[in-house]
């Protein structure tokens, strides 16, 4: 009969010898602190806890000890594969942080290297400003009038009554065209148009009409000889300079912001009898001719402190220009105005120098973006 094999003392199986489970503790740990990268630690972790890494198979030779033994081994090599898990654990996170810390570096995108990519146009600001102006009237049941820009002496001039002695038919002012006495000009402004309307059609009339103008003036931050007005005319029974007052302010209001209002102030103009110089509050102070900056309270530049910002002119339609244009001043009255389209874009949009509306620098003109 056989009995126990008393020979074999499995407490003396090798791989679970303390010094060798903490060899194998040691350079699991060891493998783990040098691991450089993601990639590295993944043989690292195959290598010192895969199925046939030193602890791993030490785990194994547990089973065949006598339980006294099989305890103490257990816990040693417990131990010592927790403590290589945990290392695991902690270098991977660090790992993965460096990872993602060079990621970002690495793909960082130059958002000022030059593209390839088809650059969008954008249209000029002078037209989408005559079209926003055209739509606040055209809201109203306004009609869009327009006129030819070489035109008749006579509709620039005679018809606006402005008689042929007066300053602004001198060569100072305005463009003729060559020879000098076939009566055209360059329109030295929009106010033809009112000629022309009331001319070809019959009132009420409610129209407003945007269009370039010419006049001989220097070519600065504050002028150009070519530039853009807008001209408004109502002609009905009854109209009054209160309802010139209300449109301007309705206008005013929509093309500034709510609360943005007009003054008028006497002047004169030959086609309009009275006659106003229309000034707006001006949108950025609204009136206090101050500001608050982060440097303290300053002088409003918009303004330059005066919390009114000159606009245009405008009027009650004079009855010798409605006699000229065939309308009946009897029955019908009219008021009429005229802005400077390039100066209220320029106040509207902070626009320093005039010249920047003409020179056409797509920098300039794509900083409107693609406005429809
Ligand atoms: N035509 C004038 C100018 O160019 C502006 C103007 C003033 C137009 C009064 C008007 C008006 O219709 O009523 O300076």
């Amino acid at each position: 009969m056989s009995g126990p094999n008393t020979d074999y003392d499995p407490v003396e199986v090798d791989a679970l010898k303390p010094e060798e489970v903490e060899a194998a503790r040691d350079a699991a740990l060891a493998a783990i602190a040098q691991a450089a990268d993601l990639a590295d630690l993944k043989q690292v972790r195959t290598a010192h806890t895969g199925d046939r890494s030193p602890l791993a198979l030490a785990n194994r030779e547990i089973g065949a000890l006598p339980p006294q033994a099989r305890k103490e081994a257990g816990q040693r090599v417990g131990q010592a594969r927790g403590a290589v898990g945990k290392a695991l654990a902690e270098r991977q996170v660090v790992l993965e942080a460096e990872h993602e810390e060079r990621m970002l570096v690495e793909e960082t995108v130059d958002v000022t290297l030059p593209t390839d990519r088809l650059p969008r146009g954008a249209r000029h600001p002078l037209t989408t400003g005559a079209e926003h102006i055209a739509d606040i009237f055209v809201a109203m049941g306004w009609e869009v009038a327009e006129g030819p820009v070489i035109e008749a002496e006579w509709l620039n001039f005679d018809a606006l009554n402005l008689g042929p002695d007066h300053p602004a038919r001198t060569m100072q002012d305005t463009f003729w065209t060559d020879p000098e006495d076939h009566g055209l000009v360059l329109r030295t402004h929009t106010s033809p148009v009112q000629a022309r309307t009331m001319l070809t059609r019959t009132p009420p009339i409610y129209v407003v009409c945007p269009g370039r103008v010419f006049r001989t003036d220097e070519y600065d931050a504050t002028h150009s000889p070519v530039f853009h007005q807008v001209e408004g005319l109502a002609i009905d029974e009854g109209i009054s300079m209160a309802h010139l007052k209300g449109t301007l302010d309705h206008f005013a209001a929509a093309m500034f912001g709510e609360g943005i209002s007009t003054r008028f102030r006497p002047s004169f103009f030959p086609f309009t009898e009275p006659s106003a110089e229309v000034d707006l509050v001006c949108f950025v102070c609204r009136g206090a001719q101050v500001v608050t900056t982060a440097d303290g309270v300053e002088t409003c530049r918009t303004c330059r402190g005066e919390g009114w910002i000159e606009w245009g002119g405008c009027g009650v339609v004079n009855p010798r220009v409605l006699t000229a244009c065939g309308v009946d001043s009897e029955r019908y009255s009219g008021f009429a105005f005229g802005m400077g389209i390039d100066r209220t874009l320029m106040f509207r949009h902070g626009i320093e120098d005039m010249r920047e509306l003409f020179e056409g620098d797509v920098r300039f003109t794509t900083a409107f973006g693609t406005e429809l």
